[in-house]
């Protein structure tokens, strides 16, 4: 299992994942971790904001409906087309190694990584590539699996963890295959990624359905999106994600 497999499952996968975004079939994003990360980056009032493998683009919509300027890279051309399509933002096709090139002429007040930090290398590579691209005082807002729900029953170590399409149903599951293979890191692990790229861990965020975040009660701001290994339905009482917030 590699970083090179995600990539080769995202390009397979494309069509399906923009229909199954766009008609909202991950439960966990519709009930929870969709208005959370809205409201994380939001409640930082960024200017810009760089989202990070932007899939078809839903995040980089519901953010610049909020009046900030987006711009999203991801490295599959047919998830950019779509976001494109969609307007609402600028986006590029581009992988996170290259981001280490800093090929932007701006800086930005915020990047966003919605549960697109799945790999080994490319995770490190992307924030250790951070500091260079935010502003001074400049935020890394990630969403990610929560280490202590995602784990399951294997070893609470880092370590690649086989993907799954899991959950979805009918039509739409017939057409994904090749799961993407994930990176799991410990909390702890985590918490060094950010420690070892000069960034200082300032806020940590555990969304669950009784923790109703506010951007919820907003009027309506995106169609939806959604990862392999994302939990389809999370209990109540657990947290359905983790989203970090580092500063530079
Ligand atoms: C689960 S999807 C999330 C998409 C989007 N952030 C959302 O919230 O719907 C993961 C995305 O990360 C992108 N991705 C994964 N590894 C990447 C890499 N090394 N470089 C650029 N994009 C990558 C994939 O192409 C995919 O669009």
């Amino acid at each position: 299992m590699s970083d090179n497999n995600i990539i080769q499952s995202w390009h397979r996968n494309a069509s399906p994942w923009i229909s199954a975004v766009r008609e909202q079939q991950i439960e966990s994003r519709k009930a929870v971790t969709d208005a959370a990360i809205i409201e994380a980056v939001t409640e930082l009032a960024p200017a810009s904001v760089l989202d990070v493998g932007c899939g078809e683009g839903w995040l980089a919509r519901a953010l610049a409906m909020r009046g900030m300027q987006v711009t999203g890279i991801d490295v599959v051309p047919e998830l950019i087309a779509a976001a494109q399509q969609a307007g609402d933002g600028e986006f590029q096709v581009m992988a996170y190694d290259a981001l280490m090139l800093h090929p932007f002429e701006q800086r930005f007040d915020a990047m966003v990584c919605n549960f697109s930090l799945i790999g080994e290398q490319s995770t490190a590579a992307l924030i250790q590539a951070a500091p260079r691209l935010l502003r001074s005082g400049g935020k890394l807002i990630v969403q990610t699996l929560h280490p202590v729900t995602a784990c399951g029953d294997e070893a609470y170590q880092d370590g690649w963890r086989q993907g799954s399409w899991q959950g979805f149903s009918g039509d739409l599951a017939d057409q994904f295959t090749d799961p993407a293979p994930w990176y799991f890191r410990t909390l702890e692990s985590w918490q060094a990624l950010f420690a070892d790229a000069g960034l200082t861990l300032i806020g940590i965020k555990e969304p669950s359905a009784n923790k109703e975040p506010s951007a919820n009660k907003e009027p309506s701001a995106s169609k939806e999106p959604s990862a392999s290994k994302e939990p389809r339905r999370s209990a109540d009482s657990q947290p359905a994600s983790v989203i970090f917030i580092a500063t530079v």
